[in-house]
């Protein structure tokens, strides 16, 4: 028996304004998605933006419904959508933020698990690392690829 570790690379910024141009756009424009939000039942309001190959930003927020299950999250509203409209191109980077009420959270705002798995797809579909931001009033991580907040992808392509 070996005993063997996953380690985890990700950068923190103490800011937007530390990111990079790209991604401080990418960010304003995951926080300006919240306002897209229609979380009558949770309240918690979640805004996505995706940067695509052809330097486009795709914007999403999360959709609830009476039928939980019916509704989306922010992340996958975005990239369903960016999908949809440009199917040509990559997803090269996702950005993310959410908070109570569209107030901005403290601690970065972290994707659900079928989000990340939505997220893989699309990185084996580009073939290209897809890159995510998670965005809190407090500090922002960046993951170069989603490989690194999903662990042992399931991968059949
Ligand atoms: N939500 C997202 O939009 N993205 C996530 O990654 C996690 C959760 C939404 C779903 C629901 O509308 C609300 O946040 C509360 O779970």
């Amino acid at each position: 028996m070996t005993e063997k570790q996953i380690n985890i690379r990700f950068h923190e910024f103490r800011t937007i304004e530390e990111l990079e141009d790209d991604d401080r756009e990418l960010a304003r424009a995951a926080i300006e998605a919240m306002g897209g939000a229609y979380a009558p039942y949770s309240h918690f309001h979640v805004g996505a933006a995706v940067r695509l190959s052809n330097g486009k930003i795709v914007k999403g927020a999360n959709q609830e419904n009476a039928a939980f299950p019916s509704g989306l999250c922010a992340e996958r509203t975005a990239m369903f959508s960016a999908g949809a409209t440009y199917p040509d191109k990559d997803i090269l980077s996702l950005a993310l933020a959410g908070g109570v009420m569209g107030r901005l959270g403290s601690e970065p705002a972290t994707p659900c698990g079928a989000c990340r798995q939505v997220m893989a797809q699309y990185q084996a579909k580009a073939r290209k690392p897809l890159s995510v931001i998670m965005i809190g009033a407090s500090r922002i991580w960046k993951f170069d690829k989603v490989d690194d907040i999903l662990p042992l992808i399931f991968d059949s392509i």
